[in-house]
C-alpha cells in the first residue's frame, strides 16, 4: 500500500514557559488527545492539514512544529553527517530559501550559532547534491524554517510550519510601553474564565492587546486569519487546496452575535490612540469602547463582569508612586466593583501591593519577568473575601 500523501506525524506546539496547560486546553477543545504537555509545549499527532488548522486557530501557542527526523549526534560534525542524509529535496525547493533555528543543550557546543550553520550546510549540501543547485539561506523567518531541538546526543529536527511566531498576529502595529504578548493575553483571558457572556473592563489597556484578544474571542475570529504568511506555505508539500479549505472553515467560525461590552481605558492618550488603531487593524474597533481616564474613573456597566488591570512593574518608575497606584487599585475594587470578578496582572514583586487578599495567584512569565495573575472575589454588599 502506498503511503498517504499527508500522514499523521508528531506535531509539537510550542509556547512561552507557563502557557503549556492553556495550549493543551485549546488543543483538547479542537478534538486532539495530547501525547504530552510540558512548560513550553504540547505534543500531538496530526497531519499537515491539522497543522494548517492549528496555525489558524491556536491563540496561546507560538509555533506548530512538524517532526521531520531524529538524528543521534554527539557533536556538530555527527549532526551534519546525520542531517545531510535526510531527504530535504522533498520539502525545500532548490531555488527556495531556508533559515534554521535551534534550542541546544550539548556540552560540545560553545557557540550557539554554530549548530544552525552546520544544519543549514547539511540541508543546502544535500539539495545541491540531488538537484544541482543550493537554496539561499539566512535569518528570515518569513520563508521555510527548520527548527532543531538538540539535547545531549538526541537531535530532533522539525519543519516549523508557522515561521514567524503565531503571537505576531499582525494587528499590533503601534506598541506602547511594556505590552503583553498576544499569546499571553489570550492565556490570561482563559484563566479569568472570560467567555464573552459577561462585560469585560480593561483599565490600563496600554496598546489594547487584552481587549483586542477578547474581542477576537467574543466574535469567533481566529487569529491566523489576520496574517497571510506561514512557514508551511514555503514547503514543497504545501497543498493550496487544503489551505483554502482550512481558511474557509475558519471564516465560518466568525459570528455577529451581540456581545456584552468590552471597555478599554488608559490614562495615556497616546496609548488609547494606539489601542484604537491596533483594534482597527484587527477588525474589532467597533466592539471596544475606548476612553482616556484614570483607571478608577473607568465607567462600569450595570451588569457585573470581569475587570482586569495590568499594572506597571516599576523597574524604572519611582517606587512610592507605583505603590500608591497599587493601593488605589485595591480601594477601587472594594469601593466600585462589588459583584465583579477582579483581576490584577503584575510582577511577583508587586503582587502583594494591592492590599486585598487574593483568592488565587496564578504564575505566568511575561518575557523573562516572573508575574502573577491575582484574582479577587468582590462580593456584593460584604466587601472582599
Ligand atoms: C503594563 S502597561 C499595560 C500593557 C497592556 N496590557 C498591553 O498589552 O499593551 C500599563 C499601562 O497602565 C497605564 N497607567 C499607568 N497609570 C495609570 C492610571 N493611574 N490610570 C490608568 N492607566 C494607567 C500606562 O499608561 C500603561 O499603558
Amino acid at each position: 500500500m502506498s503511503e498517504p500523501s499527508d500522514p499523521p506525524r508528531l506535531l509539537r506546539l510550542t509556547c512561552p514557559p507557563t502557557l503549556g496547560p492553556y495550549v493543551e486546553e485549546e488543543v483538547r477543545s479542537l478534538g486532539f488527545d495530547p501525547e504530552s504537555t510540558d512548560r513550553t509545549g504540547v505534543e500531538i499527532r496530526g497531519t499537515m492539514a491539522d497543522a494548517m488548522m492549528l496555525n489558524l486557530r491556536l491563540r496561546t501557542a507560538l509555533h506548530v512544529l512538524q517532526r521531520f527526523a531524529d538524528v543521534r549526534a554527539r557533536d556538530a560534525e555527527a549532526m551534519y553527517e546525520g542531517a545531510v542524509r535526510l531527504p530535504w529535496e522533498r520539502v525545500i525547493a532548490s531555488d527556495g530559501y531556508v533559515s534554521v533555528t535551534s534550542t541546544v543543550s550539548n556540552d560540545t557546543i560553545t557557540n550557539s550559532m554554530f549548530p544552525n550553520v552546520r544544519l543549514k550546510d547539511a540541508i543546502v549540501d544535500r539539495i545541491n547534491s540531488v538537484a544541482g543547485r543550493r537554496p539561499d539561506s539566512g535569518p528570515r523567518s518569513d520563508r521555510a524554517v527548520v527548527h532543531m531541538y538538540w539535547n545531549d546526543d538526541r537531535c530532533r529536527i522539525y519543519l516549523d510550519t508557522s515561521g514567524r511566531k503565531l503571537s505576531d498576529r499582525g494587528y499590533r502595529r503601534i506598541p506602547t510601553r511594556a505590552p503583553m504578548r498576544e499569546s499571553l493575553a489570550a492565556a490570561v483571558l482563559m484563566e479569568t474564565g472570560y467567555d464573552a457572556s459577561q462585560p469585560l473592563v480593561i483599565p490600563m489597556c496600554g496598546s489594547g492587546t487584552i481587549a483586542i484578544e477578547a474581542a477576537l474571542i467574543a466574535t469567533g475570529r481566529v487569529p491566523g486569519l489576520l496574517r497571510g504568511n506561514f512557514g508551511f506555505m514555503h514547503l514543497l508539500t504545501f497543498d493550496e487546496t487544503a489551505w483554502g479549505q482550512a481558511r474557509l472553515a475558519a471564516k465560518k467560525l466568525r459570528h455577529a452575535r451581540p456581545c456584552p461590552p468590552i471597555i478599554a481605558t488608559d490614562i495615556d492618550q497616546e496609548a488609547v490612540e494606539a489601542s484604537r488603531r491596533n483594534a482597527i487593524t484587527a477588525g474589532v474597533e467597533h466592539l471596544i469602547d475606548f476612553r482616556v481616564c484614570d483607571f478608577a474613573d473607568t465607567p462600569l456597566p450595570d451588569q457585573p463582569g470581569i475587570i482586569l488591570l495590568h499594572g506597571e512593574y516599576g523597574q524604572r518608575l519611582g517606587g512610592d508612586e507605583l505603590a500608591g497606584t497599587y493601593r488605589r487599585m485595591g480601594d477601587f475594587f472594594k469601593q466600585s466593583c462589588p459583584g465583579w470578578g477582579g483581576f490584577v496582572f503584575t510582577s511577583r514583586d508587586w503582587a502583594t501591593s494591592v492590599g486585598l487578599r487574593a483568592s488565587r495567584r496564578v504564575p505566568f512569565m511575561n518575557a523573562d519577568i516572573d508575574c502573577r495573575l491575582l484574582r479577587y472575589e468582590l462580593y456584593e454588599g460584604k466587601g472582599v473575601s
